[in-house]
């Protein structure tokens, strides 16, 4: 009796990694907007490790970060809130190389550059319609937003939807560079954009949303 006992609970057992394993990698969670930090598988992912949360909200924040300062950002700002989350992917990753500010002939030099320069964008949003507000967050690329977040904003339609534009920078202010992407969007109510720093803190991060009063 104790060996059959012991047989069925091995058993349940490689049932419950089965399942498990089945499922595919955990990749598109929804958050929870009492207790931010809880975070809950709720669907199966494709291939890319993109960032991504479908909670239903009609707040999103939509992001492109290429060394994570942004990511970090648009995280927090999405917890406050309890907004979803979609990470800009470009189709073609960049490199170190492509990101060398140093060298004049590299990737993000050319595309900065280049007014025409639209990067192809891996995945879309699904369910644009359904937000009314969406925050977009960007590193600074020569004083600028990277020409990715151009094709993004080209990418849906924004009228009746407020944008609320932010960045990081090493140390640069948003300048102009939220003011030359309104036109991408038109019809749409920007916000004042918001600059942060590549470390901001959560309270940073919260006092801002905070203060826009659209949680
Ligand atoms: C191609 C390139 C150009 C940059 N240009 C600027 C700039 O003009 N001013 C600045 O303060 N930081 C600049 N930076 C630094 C980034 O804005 C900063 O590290 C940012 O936080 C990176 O965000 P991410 O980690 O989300 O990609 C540049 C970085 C790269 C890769």
């Amino acid at each position: 009796m104790k060996y059959l006992y012991a047989f069925l609970t091995a058993m349940l057992l490689v049932c419950a990694l089965c399942a498990c394993a089945s499922e595919g990698k955990v990749e598109i969670v929804q958050s929870d907007p009492e207790e931010s930090t809880a975070q809950e598988t709720i669907g199966e992912t494709d291939e890319s490790d993109r960032d991504m949360t479908d909670g239903g909200s009609e707040i999103l924040v939509a992001y492109f970060s290429a060394t994570g300062n942004t990511k970090a950002v648009a995280e927090k700002a999405a917890a406050t809130m309890g907004a979803d989350l979609f990470e800009i992917v470009p189709a073609v990753p960049y490199t170190d190389a492509d990101l060398n500010y140093g060298d004049d002939n590299s990737r993000t030099t050319a595309e900065q550059n280049d007014d025409n320069a639209r990067p192809e964008i891996s995945g879309t949003v699904e369910n644009m319609d359904s937000y009314d507000t969406v925050f977009i967050g960007y590193p600074i690329w020569w004083g600028q937003a990277p020409k990715i977040m151009y094709t993004f904003l080209e990418s849906y339609d924004f009228s009746g939807k407020t944008i609320v534009p932010f960045c990081t920078s090493g140390s640069s202010p948003i300048g102009s560079s939220a003011e030359n992407m309104k036109e991408l969007a038109e019809g749409a109510d920007w916000l004042d954009g918001q600059r942060f720093s590549g470390g901001a803190s959560e309270d940073e991060v919260s006092g801002w949303v905070d203060s826009l009063g659209i949680k």
